[in-house]
């Protein structure tokens, strides 16, 4: 059976965990779950030999097929970030399946952002210039590249039995921080070209309303204690109660 994987204690959260058919499974995940993993596979693999049919193996299509990843990657992760928020906001049949179904569509994202990787790392050799670090800079391949491990720790955690393993609390924290560290690292790169570039544009306002909807529930679940530590303070420190 999936675990619970509970960011919170709203019952909307925990009504959605039950909805996935959980009758047969291979290493936990029921074959409904397996099932949206290989047509994420197949869709990949189908757009990717639409364009190399297109274009040829070229260096413009290396840099289509990392975008498309890379883009592609974007889409399950804002899927997965934003389930909680949603089902907790907009409780609904839709958000509870949105939630029900967000491991899944992590492994889906950890697939298609190591594709990402994969075409980068490839088109060095293949279309060498003589400068390796031609295309990405050696901090970016440093900085970048560590992500990874937090990509691959989040896909081998969305299983039940890694995820038993690691704890509740531990699991919790390397999901957010894990989720708010790649969010982050989207902001970063569709934001700094959309500064230049009108077509990133509804990319970079996609990771904001996403950080949006995180924030807020975040400020929902720990408003109660933020005031509590305010109210301590000013009684300690003025002696009046605060907001
Ligand atoms: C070793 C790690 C990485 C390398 C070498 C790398 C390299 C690149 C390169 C070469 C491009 C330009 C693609 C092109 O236009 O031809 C690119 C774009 C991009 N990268 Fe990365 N990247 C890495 C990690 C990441 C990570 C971890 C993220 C996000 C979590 C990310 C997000 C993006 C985005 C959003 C774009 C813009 C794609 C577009 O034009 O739509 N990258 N990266």
């Amino acid at each position: 059976m999936p675990v619970d994987f509970l960011e919170g204690s709203d019952p909307v959260v925990v009504q959605s965990t039950t909805m996935i058919d959980t009758s047969r499974n291979i290493l936990g995940w029921p074959i409904k779950g397996w099932s949206i993993l290989v047509a994420w596979l197949v869709l990949l693999l189908s757009v990717d030999s639409l364009i190399i049919a297109i274009n040829g193996v070229t260096e413009p299509l290396f840099s289509q097929l990392a975008r498309f990843h890379v883009r592609a990657a974007f889409f399950m992760f804002w899927l997965a970030f934003a389930a909680s928020p949603l089902a907790v906001f907009f409780p609904n049949r839709i958000t509870h399946r949105l939630m029900a179904y967000r491991p899944y569509f992590g492994v889906c994202f950890a697939v298609a952002h190591l594709a990402f990787l994969f075409t980068n790392i490839a088109r060095v050799p293949l279309f060498y210039s003589g400068k390796p670090f031609d295309l990405t800079g050696p901090l970016n391949w440093v900085l970048g590249g560590s992500l990874y491990v937090v990509i691959i720790a989040l896909a081998v955690t969305s299983f039940p039995a890694p995820a038993q393993r690691l704890g509740n609390r531990r699991w919790r924290i390397l999901h957010t921080t894990g989720g708010y560290l790649i969010a982050l690292t989207y902001l970063n790169s569709f934001g700094l070209r959309a500064l230049f570039q009108a077509e990133y544009i509804p990319w970079a306002v996609a990771v904001l309303v996403l950080l949006g909807l995180r924030i807020t529930l975040e400020w929902k679940r720990h408003s109660a204690k933020l005031h509590t530590v305010v109210r301590e303070c000013c009684v300690r420190c003025c002696g009046m109660g605060g907001p």
